[in-house]
């Protein structure tokens, strides 16, 4: 590539998989290998990150929703929270499979809880009365070892008054 091209590109993921080159210099992946990439980022990361933050959401805004509270005071508590998402049944929350492990790990493990935890910042920021409305209880569609679908997320919160 170019270098003037090359100083348009910002840092980040996908200027690091089209700049990338091996020792000899050549670039390491080819245009369809970038794509495919991408794609496969996209697909992998999408409603499984969705999936995360609704769960988290759930949870939080369970009860008498005191982890949302908590939160709201005290934002470090959203990294505990995410791990006890990520796997409530173990008694250590942060050994869990749902990234997978070795050689079939997520590469995408640190963005989704980036994505997640900015997230449930900004609900907190946003909305910070928000509440589950009752007579409307989540059911959730289906449950695997790295996903768990809600069917739904009926949520209310007060407009605060003009002044
Ligand atoms: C809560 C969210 C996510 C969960 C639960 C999750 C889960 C997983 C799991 C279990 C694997 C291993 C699959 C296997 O090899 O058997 C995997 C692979 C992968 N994930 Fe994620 N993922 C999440 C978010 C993301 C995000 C945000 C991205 C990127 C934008 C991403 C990109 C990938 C990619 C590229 C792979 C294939 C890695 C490889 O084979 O080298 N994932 N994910």
């Amino acid at each position: 590539m170019p270098e003037e091209l090359r100083e348009l590109l910002p840092d980040g993921f996908l200027t690091d998989l089209i700049t990338a080159t091996s020792d000899d210099g050549e670039p390491s992946l080819s245009d369809d290998e970038v794509f495919a990439a991408v794609l496969l980022s996209i697909l992998a990361g999408g409603d499984t990150t969705v999936d995360l933050i609704a769960q988290l959401v759930t949870r939080m805004l369970d009860g008498d929703r005191e982890l949302w509270r908590q939160a709201e005071a005290d934002r470090s508590l959203l990294d505990g929270l995410i791990d006890e998402v990520v796997d409530p049944r173990r008694p250590d929350a942060t050994r869990h499979l749902r990234f997978g492990r070795g050689a079939c790990s997520c590469t995408g493990s640190a963005l989704a809880r980036a994505e997640t935890r900015h997230a449930i910042e900004a609900l907190l920021d946003g909305l910070p009365t928000a509440r589950l409305v009752p007579g409307h209880e989540v059911r959730r569609m289906f449950s695997t070892a790295i996903q768990s679908v809600l069917d739904g997320l009926v949520v209310a919160w007060d407009v605060p008054e003009p002044t």
